[in-house]
């Protein structure tokens, strides 16, 4: 059978992992009309992620770049469902392997139905959270006592070679974050706080296992203290774009 692998057309130098696609796996993956990337934003809990997100989407509209802003899991209208059994409720009513199924079904989901046909269409995508949470939270976060290799299978079954252009991890000590995170939890109808009840150890774990990753792939990967207010975070991230994407 010949084969259908194809080239994806990409921006020199900065989406190089995301050239190859097995086009019969992944048939939503074309040519792109355009140059459009996919950043996703990292981090453990209140780092002011969707804040950033926001604020980023309104500078690269003011720039004339047509950009999405999205998240996982709960990025599409089925991925809401799996939000709120993945989000809500008892801590322990899912072990770290169902958990890691369900965040990749999302996934695959999100990728399929909204991120790919946006890249394809010429729009940036922002995406709060992706695949390097699931690394982050169930694997570090719980101690490493899920099988690092099965999150990797999962990536290549659902993802494939498709990679983030740009991750960019809003580094915070967790308890400046749980903090903030429970406070504005607060104000919300429906308590989306099943991470935030687990123990400090795990969010410092996750903390670390962020740091390491973005030591291993510094060309993916920018860590950015998150400890400070949102201006001039907003500034450290447009510097960041910039610098990558030579704005
Ligand atoms: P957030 O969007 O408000 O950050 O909430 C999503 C929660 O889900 C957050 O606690 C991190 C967690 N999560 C995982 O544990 N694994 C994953 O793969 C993803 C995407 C999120």
């Amino acid at each position: 059978m010949p084969s259908l692998s194809g080239k994806v057309a990409t921006p020199d130098g900065v989406a190089e992992n995301n050239k190859e696609f097995q086009l019969e796996l992944f048939p939503e993956c074309r040519k792109p009309a355009k140059k459009a990337y996919f950043i996703t934003f990292e981090g453990g809990e209140g780092t002011g992620k969707s804040t950033q997100i926001k604020l980023l989407s309104e500078y690269l509209h003011s720039m004339q770049i047509n950009n999405i802003q999205t998240k996982e899991p709960g990025g599409t209208e089925i991925g809401q469902e799996l939000r709120r059994l993945l989000v809500t409720g008892d801590k322990d009513k899912f072990d770290a392997v169902a958990e890691a199924l369900l965040y990749y079904a999302d996934r695959r989901i999100h990728l399929t139905t909204k991120v790919w046909p946006a890249l394809n269409e010429g729009n940036w995508v922002l995406s709060d959270r992706f695949a390097d949470s699931t690394v982050a939270y169930q694997y570090y976060g719980y101690g490493k006592r899920v099988s690092r290799e099965l999150l990797d299978d999962l990536y290549k079954i659902a993802v494939g070679d498709f990679k983030p252009d740009l991750t960019i991890v809003l580094d915070l000590d967790p308890k400046i974050g749980l903090e903030r995170s429970l406070k504005k939890s607060l104000s919300m109808a429906v308590k989306e706080t099943r991470h935030e009840s687990r123990a400090l150890e795990f969010h410092n774990n996750l903390r670390k296992g962020y740091l390491e990753m973005a030591k291993l792939e510094p060309e993916r990967f920018v860590v950015l203290n998150a400890d400070k207010n949102i201006e001039q975070l907003h500034i450290d991230i447009v510097q960041t774009i910039k610098e990558r994407f030579k704005l």
